[in-house]
């Protein structure tokens, strides 16, 4: 069993195991359209074992997150290119949320990127998801720019970021 990194009331913030890969599949379904094959959460989990972090109660992952980082143009003007993470998906389940489980989440998942020498940490967001946007700016996230029609039924993205140092 992996130690805990931090704790929020019960819930143990812990790295994620493949063993909680059917879990955290099934609190993906439950929080968000995006899915993805088995495989993509297996080679995130393999990529950077040190970002996929799930939130744990009573033996059961109910939140988690998973990133990936990427060399490319900064979103803060640095010039050439940076060591980027990505936030690829976030998800508590409903039941738990507004009780800081995102948040360590989040702060773990950077911390993971930190590990890695990262520069600066991006994410989309719908630009209706307004408790996610709140989150991420409260963690010191900014609004980069707007993604047009990103997601599959249409509606657009913000593209926030956060520069590490
Ligand atoms: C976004 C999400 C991960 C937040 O998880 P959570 O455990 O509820 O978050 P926390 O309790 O740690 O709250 C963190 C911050 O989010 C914001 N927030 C959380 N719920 C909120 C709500 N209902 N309304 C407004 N802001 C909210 C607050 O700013 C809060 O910080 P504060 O408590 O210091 O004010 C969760 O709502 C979720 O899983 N949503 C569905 C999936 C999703 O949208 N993922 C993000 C996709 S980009």
């Amino acid at each position: 069993m992996q130690s805990a990194l931090r704790q929020v009331g019960d819930y143990i913030i812990r790295r994620c195991q493949s063993e909680d890969l059917g879990e955290v599949i099934t609190v993906n379904l439950a929080t968000l359209p995006e899915h993805y094959s088995d495989y993509f959460f297996e080679s995130i989990l393999k990529e950077l074992p040190e970002s996929f972090v799930v939130a744990e109660l009573n033996s059961h992952v109910v939140g988690y997150i998973m990133c990936k980082i990427e060399f490319g143009f900064s979103n803060f003007k640095k010039l050439g290119f940076v060591k980027k993470g990505h936030v690829v998906s976030v998800g508590v389940l409903e039941e738990h949320r507004g009780k800081g489980v995102g948040k360590a989440l989040m702060l773990e998942g950077i911390n993971g990127v930190i590990s890695r020498g990262g520069d600066e940490i991006y994410l989309e967001v719908r630009v209706s998801n307004g408790s996610a946007i709140n989150m991420y700016e409260r963690l010191g996230f900014f609004i980069k720019s707007r993604l047009k029609s990103y997601y599959r039924d249409g509606e657009d993205a913000f593209l926030m970021a956060i520069e590490l140092d």
